[in-house]
Formats: C-alpha cells, structure tokens, sequence
C-alpha cells in the first residue's frame, strides 16, 4: 500500500512537538478562541458584519479566527475554492481570481497534474489575499446525476477521486496553505441537506464514499476535514463519534482538524464526538438558533462535561496543521502570474472537455467558407458556471450575470454567471474564412431560421446548477431541448455543446452529429471549445460519471424528499451501497447512454500486449498505440471485472494519461491499490483480499474493455 511522504513544510514530529509546545503557553480564553470561526459580512445576501471581527480585517470570507500574535499563531481565514478562490461577495475590493474550471472536468482529465497545478495556482492567488486556508478538496462521489453539486466533485468513482482531490490537496499545500477535503461523507444530494439521513451499510461505506477519503488523506495529509450538513446512518456528520472518532482519527490515524461545514453544529456535545472546530458559527444560529462551540461549550467545560486534555487536542490538531503545512510562517507573498494561471486554467480545459459523440462531422474545416450558425447558450457573452459558494469571479468582472433565484438561503445565489470571452468570439478568431452568425435559442421556430441557411449548426444547451439545489430531472431548462431538436431537424451537420455540470438527458441526440460535453469549463473555457471544435486542440476528456440513457436505470429513479419543503426530514437509503455508477451498471447489466470512461479523439489508439502480474496486488503491463494519424492523448484504464470466487464486481484500479505523436507506442504499467481488490471486512476492522483467481481488463471505457488478463491473489488482511 503506497504511504507518500507528507507533503509537509515541516515534519510532522515537528509540527506535533510545537503545537503541545504552544497549546500548553495557552490560556483556555485562548484555547476557546481557536475553536470556532465567524462568516465575514456578505452585503449582498444581507450577512452583517460580526462585531468580533476587529475592523483592521479587510479581506474577509468564509471563515475568520482570530490570531494568537503573543504565541505567533496568524489569524486563521478561510475562503472556498472548488473551482479559485472565491466569495468575492465578501470583499467588494477583489478585483477578481482565476476562475478555473469546475472539478468535474479536472475529473475528465484524469490527470492528477492538473489537478495539483492548479491546487498551486489557487493556493498562491489565497496567500496574495491572505487566506491560509481554502476551503477545496471536494470529493463526496456523484452518486446522483441530479446532485447540484456534482460539479463541485471529481467523479462517481473512489479512486479518482483520491487521487485527483489529493493532488489538488498537495497543490494548495505546497504553497504553504491549508486545504480541506469535503463533505465527509455522503454530503450527495443537496435536497434539504440539513435534515438528510443518508443511510448506508458501513462496510459498503468504506469500500465507496469513505475509501476517497481515505486514499486521498494518505495521498496529501490535508490540514482539515471538513465534516458534511447530512446525518449518515442517524447521526449527524459533524456529531458522528463513528466516523470521526472511530474510522477517521483512530483507523486511519488522521492528524489534522476537523472542521464543520457552515450551519452544521446544532449541539456542543459534538466536541466530544470528534469535531474540532465549528465553523462560521453566525450560520449555527440561523439554521440552530444558537452558536455551539462558543458559551454553551464553555459552560459544559466548566461543569466538567469536557475533559481539558480533550480541550488541549482539539487546540493542539489545529495548531499543527497550521505548523505542518506552514501557514504560520510565510515569508513574502509568492508571485501571482495571472497570465500563467490562466494558462493552467486553458490546459485544463482543453483536457477536460470530453467529446460525446462524432459522426465525421468534427473537427471543422478552418480554410473553407463555410456558413456556421452558434444558436443559444449566451454563447455570444461567455460560458456558463455553476453556482453557490464555490462561485469564482474572473479578473474584469463576469460577462454577464442571470438571475435564476429559488427559496431558501442559497436561492439568492442561484445565478447564471457567464465568463468572457464567448464562444461566439472564440470560433470567429479559429474561424477566419468563414461566416458566422448568432441566434439566441429564443424560440424553436425562430432558431430553426437560421439553422435552415447555414452549413453548419453549433447549438449550445447550458444548465445552471449549484449549491441548495437538485435539478428536478435530467432535461437542459428554458426550452432549450426543444430547441436543439429544431435546428437538428432543420440542419443535418448540427453540432451541440453542452455547459453543464451533470449528464443531461439529450432527446436529440440520435439527429445530431457531434456532442461535446464541456462542463463548467472555467475562464479559458470558450478558447479550449473553439480549439477542440476546429482541431486545434485533439479532444482527450474522459467522462468521471456515467451518462444514463434514463433516471430509471439509476439507483434512484425517485429522489427522496424531493418536491418536498426545504426543511423536510428526508433519508436516502444508498441501498447501492458501494456499487456507485459504472459499478452498479456493471451489477444490473443496464447499457448507459455513455459509459464512465468514454472519450472521443480525432485520432484512434489500441492496445496489445497485457500481463497481469501477482505479488501483494494486481500490476498490468500493456502497450498503448496512437494508430491515427495525429497526435492526441489516451486514458487507458484498468478494470477489475471478477474477483475471487467467481465474485463479479467492477472496480477501477488504475488510469494514466499518455500523450502519443501518430504511430508511437508506450508501454505503460498500472498498480492496484490492494484495497480496490479487497473487501472491507467490519467484523475484523480489516480489508480482507479472498484467495483466488482476480480477473482484469484493459479498457477505453468501462463499457469497452479491449484486453482481459487473469491472476491470482493469496488471502491478506491489509489494516484498517
Ligand atoms: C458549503 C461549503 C462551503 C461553506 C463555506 C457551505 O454552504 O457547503 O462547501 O465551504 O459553505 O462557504
């Protein structure tokens, strides 16, 4: 089992040996002080500014603690940054951060650089402002294609997901600041979050949602958890002794702190059940109608209700992820190339843009006169992102804001935020001899019009989605379906792109010719469309979810709690349990609309060569070809398809990456993580490998496996 070094500035006896050094000066005034943090003041959804905020902090957001200068430990102040470092809403005075593109599509590229390139971007642009904290790392599975969040997550499948969040972990780390992983766990669905029960089977816990986790905290040691609104099994996240206590910090040895996400703290007693610090405390008293962590812990410290030397760990995992990672020492502010994080932001989206479908109509001609029509999306003011706390605005402001709006706190967040450039202006630039023209989607009939006169048809479909909210269905909204389908009939050579954060239902998708799914693909995204449409880039995404061909394959064809008031005690039974996505199609056999894994290029690649090698784990070495004609990227993946015993369960044990030029050849070889070939055994607390035959396969995607290779594995018990 791979255990990297800590990517720490200190080592992590270090970091231990002073934070008691520290915790030990402290007075409990001092102790308590560490253990909460407040919201800064958001005008623009009616937050006041708290008054123990000191009014020399400017750069507010998320989370503000004070510091400790007598002791040397900096004010702690976080902000959230899924997709850049955000909340602008805070700090009328932000002139704008890189808006890179959304995790999902970080998750398309399957390559973990990515991911920790821009963890290092986003921790610079945090230093620069003064954040030491950014509130990233999310990884809760997608389990739901209605999720509206799904966005703000890498994938539906555990490893991935690890490995990506881990490197976006790393990243942000190495910078000398904190990063969350989030929601732990089982934070899937937004609908009425607060009071969701997500039940599960533990064992299938830990081999799903809680292995991600797990893989990723011994891949990057990220400075906190951040503990999710939902209750898994009955008990809340930030109370859940089981999962904080027992699994988190005893099984896995975590040594970080544990922090809970904004409104999750309805009781003190959550201290004693492994949260260490209650966040943006003014969110408790309007979801609780008190603060937790503040006089009513005191009070139950005073009666002897809290052990002090409880106190003292709570302070002392605090101070040493400050210490580990560094962000109580910075030195000068590291330099903020702007121009180069945008570049980062553009490769991402050019690797992360996954092409659907392509019957030879792309990629465009660019020395041909052709006539093209762009219809809707707002695709002539910019492209779409997804919404709520994680929002990022660009440097110069958005291209345009919408207001989409809905109940509750988050309704006032809902917005269609566009990024400039446009994809109008993108393709015009890729496109010089030929004539485009641009019609807003408004009407079916009135699209259909210029469809009817042009060559070419690049239709756009978008979908807000965002924190607070489950999308009711898997259709595109404002009619947008219906337009698509009357250009496709109006014009053959229809191309669609589509800007959304989840699969959508696509009920044109047999009359077009290409689909390309560009997520929320950040403030790069329009020039990484228009490369991939004209050629210019060779499209390389691979999907991190399945794309179902109807809700009725999924686990849950009924959402629970939904059409339900936001408020609505609601459970999810996650009766799946670890067969999340391509697993569980794999299980029922159902043929998705596209599967987990899959990806067009403009060239073609094959695979020869497999062997399978035994020892502890499983290892494959194969050979990938590019046997097109231009250069362009594979993922090649490798799949468990059967398991000892004739036990047939689909797991992904391994991706990479390979950039190939037009015949090149790379031998490339894959490790399992032995866990993904075990189960996880609750009775003895182990991970348990069965005796037997393993089965594996080399694939394009989980529905397209083009090698298979068999070993063999002896019993093992693998630890916690
Ligand atoms: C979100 C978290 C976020 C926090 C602080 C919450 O509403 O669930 O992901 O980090 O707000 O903004």
């Amino acid at each position: 089992m791979s255990d990297p070094q800590p990517r720490t500035k200190a080592s992590e006896s270090d970091a231990d040996v002073r934070a008691r050094r520290v915790e030990e000066q402290m007075t409990d005034d001092e102790r308590f002080s560490l253990l909460i943090s407040l919201v800064g003041a958001v005008p623009a959804v009616g937050v006041p500014r708290d008054k123990r905020i000191p009014d020399e902090v400017t750069n507010m957001s998320a989370g503000y603690t004070p510091g400790l200068p007598r002791l040397g430990i900096p004010a702690i102040q976080a902000s959230d940054a899924s997709m850049g470092v955000t909340n602008p809403g805070y700090r009328p005075d932000d002139k704008g951060a890189t808006a890179f593109p959304a995790s999902i599509l970080i998750g398309s590229s399957f390559n973990p650089r990515l991911a920790r390139e821009g963890g290092a971007a986003i921790g610079r642009e945090a230093r620069s402002r003064g954040f030491n904290v950014q509130l990233a790392g999310g990884i809760n599975l997608a389990r739901d294609p209605r999720n509206g969040r799904n966005f703000e997550y890498y994938s539906e499948d555990p490893f991935l997901s690890a490995v990506l969040g881990a490197e976006a972990v790393n990243g942000i780390q190495s910078e000398g600041v904190i990063s969350t992983l989030k929601h732990y766990s089982l934070n899937c669905n937004e609908t009425n979050r607060h009071w969701l029960d997500a039940i599960i089977e533990p064992d299938a816990h830990r081999e799903s949602d809680l292995l991600a986790f797990q893989i990723a905290i011994e891949r990057s040691h990220p400075g906190s958890i951040m503990s999710g609104y939902n209750k898994i099994n009955g008990e809340y996240a930030s109370g859940n002794n089981h999962l904080l206590n027992e699994v988190l910090k005893d099984a896995w040895g975590y040594q970080g702190y544990v922090m809970s996400d904004w409104g999750a703290v309805p009781e003190w007693d959550y201290a004693l059940k492994g949260l260490d610090q209650e966040s943006g405390i003014q969110m408790d008293v309007h979801q609780w109608g008190s603060e937790a962590f503040t006089d009513r812990l005191r009070a139950a410290y005073t009666e002897g209700k809290i052990p002090s030397e409880r106190l003292s760990e709570m302070v002392r995992r605090i101070l040493r992820s400050l210490f580990a990672v560094g962000a109580d020492n910075w030195g000068p502010a590291p330099e903020v190339d702007m121009a180069k994080h945008n570049e980062i932001a553009l490769e991402a989206a050019r690797q992360g843009i996954v092409l659907l479908k392509n019957d030879g109509v792309l990629p465009l001609a660019t020395d041909q006169p052709l006539r093209i029509a762009v219809i809707g999306g707002h695709a002539q003011e910019g492209v779409a992102s997804g919404t709520g706390s994680g929002a990022v605005m660009p440097v110069g402001g958005f291209a345009g804001v919408v207001k989409i709006g809905g109940p509750g706190v988050m309704g006032a967040m809902r917005n269609l935020f566009l990024f400039p450039p446009s994809p109008l202006a993108e393709l015009i630039k890729l496109l010089p001899e030929a004539q485009l023209a641009f019609d807003p989607g408004y009407t079916p009939a009135e699209a259909t019009l210029l469809a009817k006169r042009s060559d070419v048809v690049i239709a756009f479909g978008i979908r807000v989605e965002g924190e607070g909210f489950d999308s009711a269905d898997l259709s595109l909204p404002s009619g947008q379906d219906a337009v698509i389908a009357a250009v496709a009939d109006a014009n053959p050579n229809t191309i669609v792109v589509l800007e959304t954060g989840n699969p959508v239902s696509m009920p044109w998708r047999d009359k077009v010719k290409a689909i390309l799914q560009a997520w929320y693909p950040g403030q790069a995204g329009a020039q990484a469309i228009a490369e991939i449409l004209t050629g210019a880039a060779n499209p390389s995404g691979r999907l991190p979810v399945t794309f179902p061909a109807s809700l009725d394959q999924t686990p849950r064809p009924q959402l629970p709690g939904q059409g339900t008031p936001w408020g609505t005690p609601t459970t999810i039974e996650y009766t799946e349990g670890a067969e999340v996505g391509y697993r569980w199609f794999a299980k029922t056999g159902a043929e998705p609309m596209y599967a987990f894994g899959h990806g067009l290029s403009y060239t073609s690649f094959a695979y020869s060569d497999l062997q399978v090698a035994d020892g502890d784990t499983i290892t494959a070495t194969f050979t990938v070809t590019n046997t097109g004609d231009l250069a362009g990227a594979d993922v090649p993946q490798l799949y468990l398809t059967e398991a000892a015993a004739g036990d047939r369960r689909m797991r992904l044990l391994g991706f990479e990456r390979v950039e190939l030029r037009p015949g090149e050849s790379r031998q490339v070889t894959l490790t399992a993580d032995p866990r993904l070939l075990a189960r996880f055994d609750g009775g003895v607390g182990q991970w348990r490998i069965t005796e037997g035959t393993y089965t594996v396969a080399i694939g394009k995607a989980a529905d397209t496996l083009d090698l298979t290779g068999q070993t063999s594995l002896k019993e093992a018990f693998l630890g916690s």
